[in-house]
């Protein structure tokens, strides 16, 4: 026989929970929202929220701040989101080392970055730029894309002793899907087995044209081991973060996309996120993904806490209530209610497009509802 908890069968009908508990109470039932009901039971209640079906929307209980734009005013410049993208081992990791003076690459296995890295840094003019560092290996083509969408500029880095390679096509591609600015980064240079140009002409193949064959995308010679060309790379960052005029508004409820998540055994749930709008706070209520939480603590790249993280900012955030999906939005709530309602609405989703397939009665009574 089908069964559904009274919180479910809310969730489904978008109504809340204590509505259909009180109209169970009028048909002479005293059942809390986590009790089960039976299908004839279910049924009822549905004839008599009927008439609400069509009014209330999923809109009511999910969140989309879509529509919800920021006035012109209260936009303010934020920092540029850059991800470093190419073949595996072309030098992307020590390229960020060298730039953030750290030593990232040292303590990966095999030299191999296995996740996305999110970093910012402040250049000697005082500019913050925020950098992801992904993968080159071909097993994390899926960490690439999602690189590229959360980007504002790609780095495609290509060792000059190299050159172009089955993954450095991959993230141009990647890059021409997201629609993202692009600054090559010929890297390695200090090799003498390197040959620069002969990479700008490969390049060519792949309707990447750079400045130096007079085309529009800017490239620059770098050497993480010497540290030669960097500054040029972060000159032309700032040119072209300028040029797109990188805005947001710090001063609302805070918006982040997930980098990546984990469950940590002492920590419990942590996110990589990055504010893309408002400006997080700890103690902040939020909801991301299918779970709800409340902001803990909040570390930046070197380990340290961070008691608000405005636009750009990538952080590491304690306190969800599970392990969100890479690519999830991450958003701040006014209450504990809201945030659990949000939650178990969009896990109740979840579970139902999971048992779609399944020819359980009440998920067909309920299919018009999706
Ligand atoms: P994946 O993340 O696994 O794709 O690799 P990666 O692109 O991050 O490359 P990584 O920075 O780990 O560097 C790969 C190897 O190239 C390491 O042995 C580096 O020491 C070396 N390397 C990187 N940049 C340079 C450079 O500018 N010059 C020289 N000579 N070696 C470099
Ligand atoms: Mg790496």
């Amino acid at each position: 026989p089908e069964a559904i908890t009274v919180q479910e069968l809310a969730n489904r009908m978008a109504e809340k929970g204590a509505d259909l508990v009180k109209a169970l109470f009028k048909l002479g039932m005293m059942v809390t929202v986590n009790q089960t009901i039976d299908q004839d039971t279910a049924e009822l209640l549905v004839e008599e929220f009927g008439h609400n079906i069509q009014r209330v929307s999923a809109s009511d209980i999910d969140i989309d701040t879509s529509a919800d734009v920021d006035p012109e005013g209260s936009l303010k410049p934020r920092a540029p989101v850059v991800t470093i993208m190419g073949h595996v081992d072309h030098g992307k990791t020590s390229l960020l080392d060298a730039l953030r003076g750290t030593d990232v690459v040292r303590g990966e296995a095999g030299g191999i970055t296995q996740h996305i890295g999110a970093y910012q840094i402040k250049t000697k003019g005082g500019d913050l730029i925020t950098f992801l560092d992904t993968p080159g290996h071909e097993a994390f083509t899926e960490m690439r894309a999602r690189g590229a969408h959360v980007t504002d500029i790609v780095i495609l880095v290509v060792a000059a002793d190299d050159g172009i390679m089955p993954q450095t096509i991959e993230a141009i591609n990647h890059t021409k899907a997201a629609g993202v600015p692009m600054i090559v980064a010929i890297t390695k240079v200090d090799k003498h087995e390197a040959n620069a140009q002969r990479i700008r002409e490969r390049l060519l193949e792949h309707e990447v044209v750079v400045e130096a064959m007079s085309g529009e995308v800017q490239d620059v010679e770098v050497s993480a081991k010497t540290g030669a060309g960097l500054d040029e790379l972060i000159e032309k960052i700032l040119l072209q973060a300028e040029v797109m005029e990188l805005q947001a508004n710090p001063d609302r409820a805070a918006e982040a996309t997930v980098i990546e998540a984990k469950l940590d055994k002492g920590k419990g749930p942590l996110a990589s996120v990055l504010v893309t709008r408002g400006t997080l706070k700890v103690g902040d209520i939020l909801v991301v993904g299918t779970h709800s939480g409340r902001v803990r603590a909040m570390l930046d790249d070197k380990g340290r806490q961070v008691k608000a993280a405005p636009p750009s900012l990538p952080v590491e955030v304690l306190g969800l209530g599970g392990v969100p999906m890479a690519g999830d939005t991450l958003t701040v709530v006014d209450s504990e209610a809201r945030a659990r309602e949000v939650a178990a609405y969009r896990q109740e989703k979840a579970t139902a497009k999971r048992t779609a397939q399944a020819p359980a009665s009440l998920e067909n009574m309920f299919s018009a509802l999706a």
